[in-house]
């Protein structure tokens, strides 16, 4: 079972930067700019397949963000740099997942992180934040469907303690999670807050520079 959080890699890098928020209706727009910047070969990792521009626009149409949970994380420009889905389903709608747990529903997780801001810990914390929202949420199966392919993905189940199936060139990877309590709820009320002031902060250094740039002043620099 995974620890409740892991805040070094192990290049012994820091994650306790890196702000994961719970993303909401007000960021499709974002969530679309940044899986329409993903090119083919990342669409076939994240997606399973090329998925065309019309595709991944009805995808993140579709989004349902009152039954799914989906996370981000920021750069300073608001631009979203990693995007996590966390998918709700019943478990009768996985017919190889029904006995897998007694919980009434699991959930599948999908990842992708901008090529710019890769190896610093982002898909990874965005991982960690889905699992404890699973915890929080009553569900104890945590799925991913990946390519085998996907050693960067593979490599981030297998530290988290994922069991992982390989078939046919593709990977199934499971994580059985431990049940809510209060140090779980903390942990990510804590995180969302965290989120939530970072999102602030650069939401109002954004406004202020571009207030900024319309001055007379600083035209002539
Ligand atoms: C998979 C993905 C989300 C990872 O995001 P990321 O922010 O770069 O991940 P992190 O920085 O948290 O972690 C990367 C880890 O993989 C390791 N890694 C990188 N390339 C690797 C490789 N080729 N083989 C094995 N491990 C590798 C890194 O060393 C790091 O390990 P560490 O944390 O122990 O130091 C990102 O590469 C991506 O968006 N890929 C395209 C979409 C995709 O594959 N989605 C997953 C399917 S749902």
């Amino acid at each position: 079972m995974m620890p409740d959080t892991i805040t070094a890699s192990s290049s012994g890098k820091s994650r306790s930067a890196v702000r994961v928020k719970e993303l909401s209706e007000r960021d499709r727009r974002r969530l679309l700019m940044h899986f329409l910047a993903l090119d083919d070969s990342d669409r076939l990792l994240r997606f399973g397949t090329v998925l065309p521009d019309e595709l991944i626009t009805r995808y993140v149409q579709r989004l349902d963000f009152s039954r799914d949970a989906v996370f981000g994380v920021y750069d300073d420009n608001l631009r979203l740099l990693g995007v996590g889905h966390l998918a709700f389903t019943p478990k009768e709608a996985s017919p190889t997942l029904t006995n897998a747990t007694l919980k009434a529903r699991i959930a599948e997780f999908g990842v992708s992180v901008a090529s710019s801001a890769r190896g610093m810990g982002i898909g990874s914390k965005l991982f960690e934040r889905a699992a404890i929202h699973c915890r929080n949420e009553d569900v104890d199966t945590l799925y991913m469907h990946c390519l085998s392919s996907n050693q960067t993905m593979i490599h981030i189940a297998y530290k988290a303690g994922m069991e992982i199936h390989r078939e046919y060139g593709e990977a199934d990877a499971y994580l059985k999670l431990g049940p809510a309590s209060p140090g779980t709820m903390l942990a990510e009320a804590v995180e969302e807050q965290f989120a939530f002031l970072d999102y602030g902060v650069k939401a109002n250094t954004k406004a202020a520079l571009k207030w900024l740039r319309k001055l007379p002043s600083w035209k002539n620099k």
